[in-house]
C-alpha cells in the first residue's frame, strides 16, 4: 500500500469562509470548501449523476453542500448523502493548511 502524497493546490487565503473550488488531482476532481475557516475536500463529482458538488449551495451552517443538478446534500465530514436522490457517498479526501500558507490534500487511497 501506498503513502498518501500531500499535495499542494491552492492558496488558502484565495479560498475565503463560505467558498468552494475545484482542483484536478492525479486526474480526479476535488471539490474545496471552506466551512467558517474550516477546510473541507470530497470528490466533486457527485455519486448520483455527472454535476460538479463545488459549484452546488454550500451550507456552512450544517457543513453539507447540496448538488446543483438534483439537489441532494452531501454532509463534508462524511461525504454521506443525507437527502435523496443519491445514496452513494463521496469519498472524503484529508485536507490541511501548511506552514507556507498552502492548502494541500491527501487523496484518499481508495479513490485513484
Ligand atoms: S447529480 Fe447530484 S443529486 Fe443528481
Amino acid at each position: 500500500m501506498s503513502v498518501a502524497q500531500w499535495v499542494e493546490v491552492a492558496r488558502a487565503e484565495d479560498l475565503p469562509p463560505g467558498h468552494a473550488a475545484r482542483v484536478e488531482i492525479d486526474g480526479v476532481p476535488v471539490a474545496l470548501f471552506n466551512v467558517d475557516g474550516e477546510f473541507f475536500a470530497i470528490d466533486d463529482t457527485c455519486s448520483h449523476e455527472e454535476a460538479s458538488l463545488s459549484e452546488g449551495d454550500l451550507i456552512t451552517d450544517r457543513c453539507v453542500i447540496e448538488c446543483p443538478l438534483h439537489g441532494s446534500s452531501f454532509d463534508l465530514r462524511t461525504g454521506d448523502p443525507i437527502t435523496l436522490p443519491a445514496v452513494e457517498p463521496v469519498m472524503v479526501h484529508r485536507v490541511e493548511v501548511a506552514e507556507n500558507g498552502m492548502l494541500r490534500v491527501a487523496l484518499n487511497q481508495d479513490a485513484e
